[in-house]
């Protein structure tokens, strides 16, 4: 067990990235996890479902991480039961349908802030005091999307780019503590969110197969190697901090066209 007598908190784990991540500290970590979502009913069928399994065990609370003080519970429930908290996920996020910067309104980016970036600034630090007495580490979810643009995401495009942004200034500060703080930046990982885009789009089939084609290797991460890179970065990578760890499948790299002009 790679990550074993150690304590996690996951936000978002009831799908997608963020179960890939709470599946791979239980199964193969070890770990107790400690894992977040609005929904109830889903959260504690997840975490029935992975205690069948263990070997680690996965806890449901109950969270919306745009509100402060429930993830101020969430952090203060988890050391309360375990007495220890080691490893932070910040996963939970939410990319609206695309537009122009015209067709969001201000009020749409105060919304997509609070849930995407001021929840991980909250997060950090209600667990920091606790993360510092154990040399913890903190995982904050971004996007390649926050280095490299994208088409009418002005706002996810905001949040993502801070995200890595205050990844580095925190792991200057925490470096004194021997606290390591990281970013993972998946390009397209199939989840849910994946597939409520391709449900929403004129021509599903096409849209996935877009979705495959733009990396390098010819299709979409999967949310166990998300889950992997995260134990990885957690148990293993103990000499790495203020890192954004591209998971893209190369999608970054050579030229594509870029214009409709031409
Ligand atoms: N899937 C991708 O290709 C991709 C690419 C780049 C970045 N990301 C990032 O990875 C993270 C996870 O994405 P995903 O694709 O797994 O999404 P998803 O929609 O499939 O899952 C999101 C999870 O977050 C939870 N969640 C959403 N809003 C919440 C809130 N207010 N409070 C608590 N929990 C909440 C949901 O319950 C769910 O468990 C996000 O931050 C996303 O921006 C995903």
């Amino acid at each position: 067990m790679r990550y074993k007598d150690k304590v996690v908190v996951v936000t978002g784990g009831s799908k997608g990235i963020g179960f890939g991540c709470v599946r791979a500290f239980v199964e193969e970590g070890g770990s107790d996890v400690v894992f977040c979502a609005r929904n109830a009913e889903d959260g504690q069928a997840v975490a029935a479902h992975l205690n069948t399994h263990g070997p680690g065990r996965a806890h449901f609370v109950q969270c919306d991480v745009s509100k402060v003080d429930d993830v101020r519970t969430l952090i203060d429930e988890t050391v309360g039961k375990f007495g220890r908290l080691d490893c932070l996920i910040n996963n939970a996020g939410w990319h609206p349908d695309h537009k122009p910067i015209d067709d969001f309104s201000v009020q749409d980016f105060r919304h997509l802030l609070d849930l995407n970036l001021v929840s991980i600034f909250a997060a950090c630090k209600f667990a920091l005091p606790h993360l510092r007495k154990v040399k913890g580490n903190i995982i904050n979810m971004s996007s390649l999307v926050g280095a490299i643009g994208q088409l009418h995401a002005t706002t996810y495009v905001a949040t993502k780019g801070a995200i890595t942004a205050l990844t580095k200034a925190l792991a200057v500060d925490e470096a004194e503590y021997e606290v390591r703080v990281n970013a993972v930046s998946p390009g397209n990982v199939y989840t849910p969110l994946w597939q409520e885009a391709i449900d929403a789009s004129d021509d599903p089939a096409a849209t996935r197969a877009s979705g495959e084609a733009a990396q390098l290797l010819g299709r979409m991460g999967t949310i166990e190697e998300a889950g992997r890179l995260c134990l990885y970065l957690a148990a293993e990578a103990t000499f790495t901090t203020g890192v954004d760890h591209v998971l893209s499948g190369g999608a970054e790299l050579g030229y594509g066209r870029k214009t409709r002009r031409g």
